[in-house]
């Protein structure tokens, strides 16, 4: 591989999912890593497999459906969880990688972990040896390494090299570092071990958007040599969340005069229909005026500006929207499009649906049709990510009604049913603050769980009056159980019952609600 090539490590399914309320079922992980692949991502960290069943099985499932990226798994520096990443990335073959971590920063070392150095390095030699057993590809990460001494990073980087890792990444775990210091840390680094020069064993980059400058840090340790950056799409992570991939990718691609001439496989124009899919699947939604796929990012206001790309795109626009997937709208369908017609646009829009799935796809179609004149692309992706981001249903909404008005307490009517349950219908009313609110009592009643709404958000799906609404909401529930909840349907508060329906059953087939069903039963 060229001395110039930048490996992209996408790291959504990881640190991504591990942003507060994004957590994604195992379907919604395999269509996001089939996205991933779409979009020619070098390798794709798939889940920390010790972590939890679910994690496990997904990094599995990813290594033995996705071809082309490397498939990673995470571990801590213990034989326990290098054991679960290798098994679990068995099935992607030799495109299977372990990502091993251990924290080497003395804060980290003296309050977390209460090891001195040699110890450290001990444990994290031993650990690549371990991975190294397993698979070919081992990656090592000292957690906080920009804020551990650089005399020990050295040590560290030279000896977990001498025992089989082929990448070393440096985390900026805490988002501290600022781009000219880390730079020159990543060069210091490039300087002091040989195979880093010889391209034997390649520096990575992880950096946490805190203050941020994650792009910005990620960036500059590029110019000083680092040739991975692991990123997420639309910068989803713990905290302030990780670098954001398509700001990286695109940073490289259009200032590439800047960076040495340093090159991605990246297909970008996948880029768009990726952040839409990692917003939807996570919950996350993307700002207007988010670089790149926010949808402010082309649009010109000023009239000034409006002439000059007239005259000449250039003038205001330094990357072509296209490229990133802006644009090309195709006819939207209608209620007369047939089932062939919406099979072909799903296929098209790079979804992987089976035949049952198409049959129930359809049904759901051929109602919004009859609501709206045009079923646009936008729409038709919000009904299968529905779809998809569907959970076992404890509950299902069978009738809704509301009244509402400036001089009427509103009050919400709701039926709910046990699918599967012959007969299990429960009807209840009750009044709130908001027509929204007085849904949530009613269900609240129904259900005998009571969630708090922390955030919530309705946007237009596509455009015109008869517009699909999309409702992304969070709600608490009683132990601390925060989950996201989708819906969708030309009627908004139905969109925000449904929303609220898919929260409380997320809720109740998560181990939250198991342990309180057996603390009280
Ligand atoms: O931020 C961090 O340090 C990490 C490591 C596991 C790489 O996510
Ligand atoms: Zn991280």
């Amino acid at each position: 591989m060229s001395d110039k090539r930048v490996t992209i490590f996408d790291t959504t399914l990881r640190d991504g999912e591990q942003c507060p309320g994004a957590s994604m079922n195992l379907r919604e992980k395999s269509e996001v890593a089939r996205q991933l692949a779409r979009l020619r991502v070098d390798v794709i960290e798939a889940g920390f497999p010790v972590i939890s069943e679910g994690d496990f099985e997904a990094v599995q499932v990813i290594a033995r459906e996705i071809k082309g990226p490397v498939i990673c798994g995470l571990a801590r520096c213990v034989p326990r969880d290098i054991d679960a990443a290798g098994e679990a990335v068995k099935p992607a073959g030799r495109r299977g990688r372990i990502h091993v971590f251990l924290a080497t920063s003395k804060i980290h070392r003296e309050f977390k972990l209460g090891k001195a150095q040699d110890e450290i390095l001990r444990l994290a030699v031993d650990g690549v040896k371990r991975a190294r057993g397993l698979v070919e590809d081992v990656e090592f990460s000292p957690e906080d390494g920009s804020r551990t001494e650089p005399d020990f990073l050295i040590q560290i980087c030279r000896a977990v090299v001498a025992a089989g890792a082929r990448t070393v990444n440096i985390p900026d775990t805490v988002g501290w570092a600022v781009p000219d210091q880390y730079a020159a840390l990543i060069g210091q680094l490039h300087e002091s071990v040989p195979e880093f020069r010889t391209g034997k064993a390649i520096i990575s980059v992880h950096c946490h958007n805190d203050l941020g400058l994650a792009v910005a840090n990620s960036l500059a340790a590029v110019r000083a040599g680092a040739r991975q950056v692991e990123c997420t799409v639309i910068g989803i992570g713990e905290r302030a969340g990780n670098a954001a991939l398509e700001e990286i990718v695109m940073a490289l691609r259009t200032r590439s005069d800047f960076f040495g001439g340093a090159t991605c496989g990246v297909h970008a124009p996948e880029i768009l229909k990726s952040s839409r899919m990692v917003s939807r699947m996570s919950g996350l939604l993307v700002q207007r005026s988010k670089a790149i796929v926010g949808e402010n990012a082309f649009a010109h206001s000023s009239g000034i500006h409006q002439d000059g790309i007239l005259k000449r795109r250039e003038t205001y626009e330094i990357m072509d929207p296209q490229d990133v997937g802006w644009g090309g709208t195709e006819l939207p369908l209608t209620k007369h499009s047939g089932r062939a017609a919406m099979a072909a646009r799903l296929k098209h829009l790079g979804f992987n649906m089976g035949e049952s799935e198409v049959a129930a796809l359809f049904a759901q179609f051929k109602t919004i049709g009859d609501k709206k004149k045009f079923v646009y692309d936008e729409d038709l992706s919000a009904l299968v990510e529905g779809h998809i981001t569907e959970v076992p249903e404890t509950w299902s909404l069978d009738y809704l009604s509301v009244t509402t008005g400036n001089h009427t307490v509103p009050t919400a009517t709701v039926r709910l049913r046990k699918p599967g349950v012959k007969g299990c219908a429960r009807q209840e009313a009750a009044t709130g603050d908001g027509p929204v609110d007085a849904v949530v009592k009613a269900m609240d009643r129904i259900t005998e769980v009571s969630g708090q709404l922390k955030d919530y958000s309705l946007r237009a799906v596509s455009q015109g009056e008869d517009a699909l609404g999309e409702v992304t909401l969070k709600a608490m529930f009683g132990n601390g159980d925060l989950q996201t909840g989708k819906g969708a349907s030309t009627d908004v508060i139905e969109a925000s019952a449904r929303a609220y329906l898919n929260a409380v059953n997320r809720h109740l087939g998560s181990g939250h609600a198991k342990a309180a069903r057996l603390a009280h039963p």
